[in-house]
């Protein structure tokens, strides 16, 4: 999507951290953006700090999980705002979740609703739109650099993300035909206040009062500026690249694991009977999740 002047975005957890920095970035470059999120209070925060774009910039109360909000939210862009060009799925739940065997149930349910369950519902309830006005279009999912290594905080983060990378690489080939972009954002740590986020919402949860988390020891809050980040996601939307990594250092830790993929891949476990990778891998052996 070269252009993007006066385009409509809508941007899921867009109140606040990474969403906001897109936001902010989108309107920087003169596109109308809807930010979306289940706080009240962060919305309000937000409009206050995106004054100087009044008219450009539009508030949305929308809990992902809730799939009769996305419906209503779909309907209410149709009657108010118009096309949709950009949608980015990117409300997501981090934090220190304990070994799994440990982890309650409803944490499990909350981080999975949000983090993987949310997307499905945005590109289902808003996908078929952006296919049909002929317009063009492109779909952002945020997963983390813990879509692809193993988190030392939470199984279940890194459950959601690896499903998140899978469903955005299956969802890129699907979406090409249709003239709607794909790109999967893999940020590592950037200065927000998930983890403080995620330790108030499980608190509640789980029935506790404990509403001001104190804030987590993490690398998180010594990380990049979710600006940088927002500006590296209009520049993906722009070139329409699939993959958005925001921390090249990263690249030694992918090295090691291909490697030893690699290397666990020794003899048939019965010849004569070889998958036919020339289908199955067809969209990755020609170049087209490159
Ligand atoms: N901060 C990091 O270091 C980092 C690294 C990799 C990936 N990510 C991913 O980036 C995304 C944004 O994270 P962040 O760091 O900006 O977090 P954040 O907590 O600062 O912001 C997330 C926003 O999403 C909203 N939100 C939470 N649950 C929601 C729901 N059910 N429905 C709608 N909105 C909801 C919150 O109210 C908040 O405004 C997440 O998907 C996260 O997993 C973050």
């Amino acid at each position: 999507m070269r252009d993007v002047t006066n385009k409509l975005a809508l941007i899921t957890g867009g109140a606040a951290g990474i969403g906001a920095g897109m936001a902010q970035a989108f309107l920087d470059a003169g596109m109308r953006v809807i930010i979306a999120d289940r706080s009240e209070a962060a919305l309000a925060r937000a409009l206050d700090r995106f004054a100087a774009h009044t008219g450009k910039i539009h508030a949305v109360e929308l809990d992902v999980r809730d799939r009769d909000g996305w419906k209503r939210t779909a309907a209410h862009i149709r009657d108010t705002h118009g096309n949709l060009h950009l949608l980015c799925n990117n409300a997501g739940l981090g934090g220190v979740t304990g070994r799994l065997m440990d982890c309650p149930e409803a944490d499990f349910d909350l981080m999975l609703g949000v983090n993987l369950i949310g997307i499905y519902n945005g590109v289902h309830a808003l996908g078929p739109d952006m296919a049909a006005h002929g317009e063009g279009g492109h779909i952002v999912n945020t997963a983390s650099i813990i879509g692809h290594f193993p988190s030392m905080n939470s199984a279940i983060y890194s459950a959601s993300k690896f499903g998140v990378v899978g469903m955005s690489e299956t969802l890129r080939n699907e979406m090409r035909p249709l003239g709607i972009g794909v790109s999967l954002l893999c940020p590592g740590n950037t200065r927000t206040d998930i983890y403080e986020n995620w330790e108030r919402l499980r608190s509640v949860n789980q029935g506790k009062d404990n509403i001001d988390a104190p804030p987590v020891a993490s690398g998180v809050h010594a990380g990049m500026d979710p600006l940088a980040v927002g500006r590296r996601v209009l520049r993906a939307v722009r070139d329409d690249e699939f993959y958005i990594f925001t921390h090249p250092e990263y690249r030694r830790v992918f090295a090691a694991r291909f490697d030893a993929v690699l290397a666990a891949h020794g003899e048939s476990a019965e010849t004569g009977h070889e998958d036919d990778v020339e289908t199955v891998g067809r969209a990755i052996l020609r170049g087209a999740a490159s």
